[in-house]
């Protein structure tokens, strides 16, 4: 049965003594040295505490592996349980803010069916505290639209961090601003979760409206016959196969002291069967998640204006189903984008250039300092980077600034060329450009078709296909399925 109550998982500041904490279980550190499995970070520990964990650990099966989680029984604290995270072989030093984030969400994720949860980390200074906050909320995620979660399985309802700095203003702002961090990665997930027959592009777009009541944030959606009297031909020709018709959605973020403005565009569709070149069964299998980039794109609006970010921001969701149906596009049916291309859609399937040509070409109709899509574009994606990496392409300032936003978020984006002579495998017979190029380098081939509807606004494409979905097991702060990749990237960059 679905469940109604949404688990949310609060995290407070403490600076009171780990042993007296009135929580289920502690969480600490454990590394795996040469000499066998060490506590780092934990001396606030009791001794009696850890003179028995480093006696036992071999025999309690501890080894400090990354990823790691064991529980076992506490002595002398007011706890019970003790959990140790393991780090693999790093030493304190050596943890950067991402391992900490990794470590943080491991435990919450793993430590489930308690209440409570006190984290004796490594988090004197701010930025650390920061990390491991972040991460703690991340991994503190279950789905339940659908059933009721279990109750062993459900993330703990309070976390307690013990740091000196539980009363300094810098360091509660940064919990605050972990809390709308993680919210948005969860609402993210939540929706590439949802099963696609809930979630339709006119479902999104009233979740958009929803979600943005009771903020300043401005939104207009065009609906199927706007879309065509607005000559978006991408959408429409998209979204035509499908009874649940497209939808272009556009928030506004325009705070009065703006210096500067960035449009984000993502690719939303909300299911992916290929249109009429469709695809095989497995293959799609996992297409509910082809409306990421939306959901990221959406949510970050969302915090955006939690976090009263001083840059205007337009957030533009490109929302349609393909399906095949009698009223589908076809194989060769030539479209006319939104500001006058002619596209030959040689494969239905590469649809989502297409609806994002369409909302780039509106997005810089605006004349925004840069614009950035996120989209599930290519499968080519995972073969090139993997299933954990996603790839970012454009002009070279907007290319580097992603990387480093990525970098500072904790989140992989790697850089791509975009090779020009890959454009003449694009020609078509009888339009401007054809919708597919040559098979290899398919990643490159959708950026550059991308690129042609940009001008000469500053621009980054991130092609978020594998890291979008864990089909893996869970590790770190990343559950399975949906995972909100692009939320934390994309903010770091409009906060920099
Ligand atoms: N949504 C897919 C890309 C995708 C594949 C995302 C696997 C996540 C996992 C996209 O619309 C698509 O089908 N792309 C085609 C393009 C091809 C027909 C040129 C692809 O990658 O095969
Ligand atoms: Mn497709
Ligand atoms: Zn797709």
């Amino acid at each position: 049965m679905a469940s109604s109550i949404e688990p949310v998982t609060t995290l407070a500041l403490t600076s009171k003594d780990p042993a007296r904490l009135d929580v289920d279980v502690l969480g600490v550190l454990v590394a795996s040295a040469p000499s066998g499995p060490v506590l780092v970070g934990a001396d606030a520990l009791p001794d009696p505490l850890l003179s028995h964990v480093a006696a036992q650990a071999r025999a309690l099966g501890v080894t400090g592996e990354l990823d790691s989680v064991h529980r076992l029984a506490a002595q002398q604290t007011t706890a019970s349980v003790l959990a140790l995270v393991g780090i693999g072989d790093r030493t304190l030093d050596a943890l950067d803010h991402e391992a900490l984030r990794r470590a943080a969400g491991a435990l919450t994720r793993e430590v489930t069916g308690v209440a409570s949860i006190g984290l004796v980390f490594p988090a004197d200074d701010v930025a650390h505290l920061a990390a491991v906050a972040e991460g703690a909320l991340l991994g503190a995620y279950t789905f339940a639209r659908y059933r009721t979660p279990p109750e062993h399985t459900r993330p703990a309802e309070r976390i307690e961090l013990v740091t000196p700095r539980a009363k300094e203003a810098a360091a509660k702002q940064a919990v605050a601003r972990a809390a709308v961090i993680a919210e948005a990665v969860h609402a993210v997930r939540d929706l590439v979760n949802t099963g696609p027959g809930d979630l339709y592009p006119e479902a999104f777009a009233e979740l958009a409206r929803a979600g943005a009541k009771g903020t300043k944030l401005k939104v207009t959606v065009l609906d199927e016959k706007a879309l065509a009297a607005g000559g978006y031909g991408g959408l429409v020709a998209v979204g035509q196969g499908s009874s649940r018709p497209p939808r272009l959605v556009k928030l506004t973020w325009s705070p009065s002291k703006a210096k500067r403005s960035v449009a984000l565009v993502g690719k939303g569709i909300t299911f992916d069967s290929g249109g009429l070149s469709i695809k095989p069964a497995k293959a799609m299998e996992t297409m509910k998640l082809d409306m990421a980039g939306a959901a990221a794109v959406l949510h970050t609006m969302f915090a955006v204006a939690a976090l009263d970010l001083p840059v205007k921001v337009t957030g533009w969701l490109c929302l349609a189903e393909n399906m095949p149906s009698g009223t589908a596009q076809r194989p060769s049916d030539v479209i006319t984008q939104r500001g006058g291309k002619t596209v030959e859609v040689l494969n239905t399937d590469a649809e989502g250039r297409l609806v994002l040509a369409d909302g780039l070409v509106a997005a810089c109709e605006e004349k925004p300092d840069a614009v950035i899509d996120v989209a599930t574009l290519t499968g080519a994606q995972m073969v090139a980077l993997g299933s954990r990496v996603s790839a970012v392409m454009g002009t070279e300032d907007m290319r580097e600034a992603v990387v480093a936003a990525a970098g500072a978020s904790g989140e992989q984006f790697w850089p791509m060329p975009l090779p020009a002579d890959l454009r003449a495998s694009m020609k078509s017979q009888v339009a401007d450009i054809a919708n597919m190029g040559e098979r290899n380098g398919g990643m490159l081939v959708a950026g550059l078709f991308l690129s042609e509807f940009v001008g000469e606004t500053p621009w980054a494409h991130l092609d978020i296909a594998g890291p979008s979905f864990n089909e893996g097991s869970a590790w770190g702060y990343t559950p399975k399925g949906g995972t909100g990749v692009a939320v934390r990237t994309l903010l770091n960059l409009l906060e920099a």
